[in-house]
């Protein structure tokens, strides 16, 4: 499947070069989503837990990336999920989720993606999530917007909480760390119309992007996770909190509108 058909005409000559690159390696990997989606025995290790589990086409979607990046810009850092940090400190640097929503890939659900974001000092400028059994290609150039299979995004205009369809995620470290998002859902769940559990943070801020989602929280996500979904977001108009201080990526996206009343429930001055 290639992506590149989606690169949009009129960019800058460098983004357009970078985000090219980031479709191709998005397509790959997609390819190797589909080849192992539903097979028996991908199962092939867990990392912290019995839910945090990496599955044949982690790895050999990470490999596909990371092999086309050392060859085609060897120069570069990269913050990988499975394979780790190499030369992270560096002035450009690929962030890496080989695939986002391990654990509905491994039971067999359709909501799963691969996440490449390309970083400037830190700043992504570029950043491509795809989602391969659902076909969906979200990416985003810094300054020059965001789109999904060749349409430009706009985050959601929902004023009314009551209304508003949100998504969140429970993190990994649930039984250990009190600070779970467990009392936040409860106290959300009864203010608006539903809250979603997704599966796939990269996909949650894509869906926050086009309007899908009105707004979505996570704690103690990590860069590979965000990366490429919160500029995605930021493009598209939505807005992104940071909603704890040492709790890695804890972060609100959200439409403007419903920014400062979901911060007030999150931070539990609204209960
Ligand atoms: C996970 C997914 C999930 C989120 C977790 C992430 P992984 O990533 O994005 O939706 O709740 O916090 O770690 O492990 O499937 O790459
Ligand atoms: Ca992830
Ligand atoms: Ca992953």
């Amino acid at each position: 499947m290639s992506l590149t058909k989606y690169l949009p005409e009129g960019l800058p000559e460098y983004e357009s070069r970078i985000l090219e690159a980031a479709l191709t390696m998005a397509g790959d990997a997609g390819r190797v989503h589909l080849e192992y989606f539903r097979k028996k025995n991908i199962i092939q290790t867990t990392k912290l837990n019995d839910s945090d589990v990496v599955t044949i086409a982690d790895k050999e979607a990470e490999t596909s990336i990371l092999a086309y990046i050392n060859e085609h810009f060897p120069t570069h850092g990269i913050i990988s999920e499975e394979a780790g940090r190499n030369h992270e400190d560096r002035e450009y640097r690929w962030v890496i989720d080989p695939l986002d929503g391990t654990t509905n890939f491994a039971a067999g659900l359709p909501v799963f993606s691969v996440s490449i974001a390309f970083e400037v000092n830190r700043e992504a400028i570029a950043g491509v999530v795809f989602a391969p059994y659902l076909d969906e290609c979200f990416y985003a150039v810094r300054g020059c917007g965001a789109w999904l299979n060749g349409n430009p995004i706009h985050c959601s205009g929902q004023r009314e909480l009551s209304k508003a369809v949100t998504a969140t995620g429970v993190p990994y470290d649930r039984n250990d760390n009190p600070d779970n998002n467990l009392q936040e859902i409860s106290r959300i769940a009864l203010r608006v119309r539903a809250i979603r559990r997704m599966g796939s943070a990269a996909i949650d801020l894509c869906y926050t992007a086009a309007g899908f989602l009105d707004a979505y929280w996570e704690l103690n996500l990590n860069r590979w996770d965000v990366a490429a979904g919160q500029l995605i977001a930021r493009e598209a108009g939505a807005v992104i909190d940071s909603i704890r201080d040492g709790r890695n990526h804890s972060i609100l996206a959200s439409n403007p509108h419903l920014r400062s009343e979901m911060l007030q429930m999150l931070l539990g001055n609204n209960g």
